[in-house]
């Protein structure tokens, strides 16, 4: 039987009934029709569905809604508008970090997310050498952004899109 999930996702209150299977991207997807999140593999593989859940970036279709009750999400939706971007995607179309544009939007949701991570200091895994630098590592991006697949390999203009707003 469903269940009541009640969320909040790009600032608006949702209220669903679903069935406890369904994840998190059809959710959003098909009951909330906000189709910017791609369903790539659907198991954890591409990062084309990557959303922000209470901050911090998830793929959605590893994770069921009924999950997340309670919880804020943001999908691509939630963030700027033509004539109005957000910086990430503002860099995204300068530094053509795109083709086809399918993994667009997880793309920039991971980027925005490896900038909140990077930003209260260097991560643990980084080696010494390049902790010890205080500039982030396009290596360092690279690994952070390795969980999001292009099938165009844009990579090069994705890291610079990312590297520009990191400043
Ligand atoms: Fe979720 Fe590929 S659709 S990781």
């Amino acid at each position: 039987p469903a269940v009541p999930v009640r969320f909040t996702v790009n600032g608006k209150a949702r209220a669903l009934e679903l069935d406890p299977r369904v994840t998190l991207l059809d959710a959003l997807r098909e009951h909330l029709e906000l189709t910017g999140s791609k369903k790539g593999c659907d198991h954890g593989q591409c990062g084309a569905c990557t959303v922000m859940v209470e901050g911090k970036r998830i793929n959605s279709c590893l994770t069921l809604a009924v999950m997340h009750d309670g919880d804020d999400i943001t999908t691509i939706e939630g963030l700027g508008r033509p004539g109005d971007l957000h910086p990430m995607q503002a860099a995204f179309v300068k530094h053509d970090g795109f083709q086809c544009g399918y993994c667009t939007p997880g793309q920039i949701m991971s980027s925005i997310a490896v900038l909140e991570e990077i930003k209260d200091g260097v991560p643990s895994y980084v080696t010494a050498d390049v902790a010890g630098k205080p500039a982030l590592t396009g290596e360092e991006l690279r690994e952070r952004m390795s969980g999001n697949i292009c099938r165009c390999a844009a990579y090069s203009n994705i890291i610079a899109a990312i590297a520009d707003v990191a400043g």
